[in-house]
């Protein structure tokens, strides 16, 4: 009988139910996780999951257990701690998948690693570089896998700009330009109540995903952040950096200037707008490296739009980041980088979970940090520094903030 850890995700909101879950299910079909325990602060987000007809219909027979189960608790009552109880009850070597909010993941993070829970995270890792090392250090420690899940790295164009940059066929990068523009009916939703000034911003919360990328590409490593925000009201009329403009410096002194907003159409015919332009300087000739992230080649027209929020009549549908299609046997199967990725970190946690021996658990370990294809909290945790800076940038009106590495790694304000 093949090895099946089960799962528990911690979260069960927008990503799980999207992306995480129908990847987890596939992987339950394949026979290669156990049961999927799914914990969310209240009961309806858990109702919705299990009465999903998209889902239902990918994954037949299929179900989670639900924590609180909607059957027997009032949809208003909430669970704070519930996920803590939910962890300490998992066999070690079980997988945590966990998809709450940003600010929770630290918490939720060392609950995982102290019941020897191996781990696939959402991201970002965490909110402070100091947390990141720590993490690093814990997992390490007691040989865990925590895998960070930015998706984009997955997606093919990035592997290939990635292995053509490595080869020397880019030259040296100097310029990029990259954003990503959500649509404007976030403001609309649960957004309002945490992404605002004090907690958040559109860099710190989606610029994260280019600043990863070019890192990703081309191993370089950023070394100073400033942040321009423009504060907008939300529907509940709390403020929020709702328009932001980032520079990122990098240590070869190239530049990649990023603009984040929830400030895309709802009648335009994408779920966003994205894409990544980069300039690199060979020796006879200047390198062009262009990617529509948003327009991928795809035009619908339909009879009507759909019913989820920002559906159009004519839409330009991403055919990359995560389908559920037909592709013979039972239910549907899902395909894309959304699901690759998750796919690639729950099948390393599997992995790690059937080593019995401290040591080669570390090996791997080792080995997926020096890769640098997974995430983990060493390979980077200057996402963590990038996200440090640009909170203290975008609230002193942009200013440039230093990056520093090694013993004494961190973030000042930039001496002149
Ligand atoms: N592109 C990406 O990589 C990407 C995209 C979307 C979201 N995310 C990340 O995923 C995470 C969740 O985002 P979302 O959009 O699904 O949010 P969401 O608000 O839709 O869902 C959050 C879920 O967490 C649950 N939760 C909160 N506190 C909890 C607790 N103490 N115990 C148990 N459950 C708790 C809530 O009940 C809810 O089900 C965030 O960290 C976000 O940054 C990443």
């Amino acid at each position: 009988m093949s090895f099946k850890p089960p799962v528990y995700v911690i979260g069960g909101g927008m990503i799980t139910r999207i992306q995480l879950l129908p990847t987890i299910y596939h992987l339950q079909r394949e026979g290669l996780v156990g049961d999927i325990h799914v914990c969310a602060l209240n009961a309806p987000p858990l109702r919705d999951i299990m009465n999903d007809p998209a889902l239902a219909k990918a994954f037949p027979g299929q179900s989670i257990i639900p924590h609180p189960d909607p059957a027997k608790v009032s949809d208003k009552e909430m669970f704070p701690d519930l996920n803590k109880e939910l962890l300490a009850s998992a066999p070690a070597g079980s997988i945590a998948v966990v998809a709450v909010p940003d600010q929770v993941h630290y918490p939720v993070l060392k609950q995982a690693i102290e019941h020897n829970l191996h781990v696939c995270i959402v991201k970002p890792l965490v909110l402070k570089h100091q947390q990141a090392e720590e993490v690093a250090e814990l997992a390490y420690n007691k040989g865990l896998v925590v895998g960070v899940e930015y998706h984009k790295r997955f997606d093919y164009r990035n592997m290939m700009a990635r292995r053509a940059y490595r080869a020397g066929r880019f030259g040296e990068f100097r310029l990029a330009q990259a954003q990503m523009i959500e649509p404007w009916y976030y403001r609309d939703s649960n957004f309002q109540n945490w992404c605002t000034c004090e907690n958040s911003d559109m860099f710190t919360y989606v610029g994260c995903h280019y600043v990863d990328l070019v890192a990703f590409i081309t191993g370089l490593k950023p070394v100073s952040v400033s942040v321009y925000g423009i504060k907008d009201k939300y529907p509940n009329g709390r403020d929020g950096y709702l328009w932001t403009d980032g520079r990122v410096i990098w240590e070869n002194g190239a530049s990649l200037s990023v603009v984040d907003a929830i400030g895309y159409p709802n009648s335009a015919p994408g779920g966003n707008a994205q894409g990544l332009a980069m300039w690199g300087q060979g020796p006879n000739d200047a390198t062009l490296l262009f990617h529509s992230d948003q327009y991928r080649g795809v035009k619908h027209g339909y009879t009507a739009p759909g019913t989820d929020p920002g559906d159009t009549i004519y839409g330009e549908p991403n055919p990359d980041y995560f389908q559920l299609i037909d592709s013979g046997g039972p239910g549907l199967t899902p395909i894309g980088y959304g699901h690759r990725s998750a796919e690639f970190i729950i099948k390393a946690c599997r992995k790690a979970a059937a080593m019995d021996k401290l040591s080669d658990r570390q090996q791997f370990i080792k080995q997926l940090d020096a890769e640098g294809i997974m995430a983990t909290p060493r390979n980077s945790s200057y996402n963590e520094l990038v996200i440090e800076a640009a909170r203290m940038s975008i609230q002193n009106g942009g200013r440039e903030v230093a990056i520093s590495y090694g013993d004494k790694s961190g973030v000042q304000f930039k001496q002149y």
